[in-house]
């Protein structure tokens, strides 16, 4: 197989990606379909298949290094921005192929926004971290419709009774906690579809982790989360379906590639997977 992203089977996807209106009874958002990730000849993460459903929060866990990360990215073409990164398989968004060269990535990242392990804010006000995508997107009017959007974004977050008296004070100014969850404010004021989160709390404290869980629970009212955590307890406690990588080593080339084990009701995953090799990573006998 050619690892070239125009190997993509090429399916309608103007349709989806330019319809503003999330159609909400299509209940399967992402349908990935035997996906290969390599970073130059390294096969990161091999045949992956796996559905992800709308409303629903999907964890991923797995030891260090088994392609977590590299999937989520696949999830809105961030891995276009490694140079070495080539994908095969399919992966579709809404029933359109994400990967299609019609697509346009700028768009396909407002839809679905990410949130990094480490908050990464601008060194711009609260205002501004939160007006900024808007105003790029062009869509949004300043002045008080822009007012409008911070405002429901930081409630969103719930974020706006800690900054509403400091909105023009510097974002690095704020704790680890809450520049995460203006982070989170910063996904979501462009009115995306998804929200990827790459280990979201690893950097917090259990009290700004509760909080940052429990603004999750409320979002996925309104969004479809994907969550990569080393913490079992999150992904048990906050997750509808899990994901477990693994590592597969082959010994004759001794070369490392992550696959999926399975992927299922979280409640399942954690009281009665099918995959023994899940069984040892979830109870703490892994390796
Ligand atoms: N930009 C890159 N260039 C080359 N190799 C990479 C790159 N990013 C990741 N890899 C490799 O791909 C494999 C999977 O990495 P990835 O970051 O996806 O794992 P992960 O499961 O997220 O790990 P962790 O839990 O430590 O964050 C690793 O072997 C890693 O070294
Ligand atoms: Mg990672």
């Amino acid at each position: 197989m050619n690892p070239e992203i125009t190997d993509m089977k090429s399916t309608n996807n103007e349709l989806s990606l330019h319809n503003d209106q999330k159609d909400k009874t299509l209940n399967r958002i992402f349908e990935v379909d035997d996906l290969n990730v390599y970073y130059d000849d390294f096969r990161a993460i091999r045949d992956i298949t796996i559905n992800v459903f709308a409303n629903e929060i999907t964890a991923f866990i797995g030891p260090s290094g088994c392609g977590k990360t590299t999937m989520l990215r696949s999830f809105n073409r961030m891995n276009d921005l490694i140079p070495s990164a080539k994908i095969t398989g399919n992966l579709s968004y809404r029933g359109a192929n994400l990967y299609d060269k019609k697509v346009d990535p700028v768009e396909v990242r407002r839809r679905i926004g990410m949130v990094f392990q480490k908050p990464n804010p601008f060194p711009k006000s609260i205002y501004d971290n939160v007006a900024y995508g808007p105003k790029i997107a062009g869509n949004v009017k300043k002045g008080k419709e822009m007012d409008n959007l911070v405002e429901t974004s930081l409630k969103k977050a719930a974020l706006w009774d800690e900054v509403k008296d400091r909105l023009k004070s510097s974002a690095l100014g704020m704790s680890g906690g809450q520049q995460q969850r203006l982070c989170i404010a910063r996904a979501i004021a462009t009115n995306p579809d998804v929200v990827l989160m790459d280990e979201p709390c690893s950097a917090l404290d259990p009290i700004a982790t509760g909080k940052i869980e429990e603004l999750m629970t409320q979002l996925k009212e309104e969004y479809t989360i994907l969550i990569v955590t080393h913490n079992m307890q999150q992904a048990a406690r906050v997750s509808d379906k899990t994901a477990f990588f693994s590592v597969e080593v082959e010994e004759e080339s001794d070369s490392r590639t992550g696959i999926l084990v399975e992927i299922g009701p979280t409640e399942k995953i954690f009281s009665n997977p099918e995959d023994i090799r899940t069984e040892n990573y979830i109870t703490g006998r892994f390796g």
